[in-house]
């Protein structure tokens, strides 16, 4: 392991070099990203950035986590984890 890693809802989730943030959440055992605006669970479904079903913020911007390449120090919140 490389020591690479980003935040997660105040959690720390290592990854490895060219992987998306969902993968990364993924292998950490996250399986669900917290509730979209409607209070549906977001999740990694597609994989390619078609379902938008993964949406997470990424540094404050909405992003589909599974075409997202991780980098070290991001802070990656649930869509609804803050109100703006
Ligand atoms: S899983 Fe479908 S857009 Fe990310």
């Amino acid at each position: 392991m490389t020591g690479q890693s980003f935040d997660w809802m105040g959690r720390r989730i290592p990854f490895r070099t060219g992987e998306s943030l969902a993968a990364a959440l993924d292998a950490a055992g996250i399986r669900t990203f917290g509730p979209d605006a409607l209070g549906q669970e977001t999740r990694y479904f597609c994989g390619i950035g078609a379902c938008q079903c993964c949406l997470v913020r990424v540094d404050g911007v909405v992003r589909e986590a599974c075409i997202t390449p991780a980098k070290p120090g991001l802070l990656v919140e649930a869509l609804e984890s803050r109100h703006d």
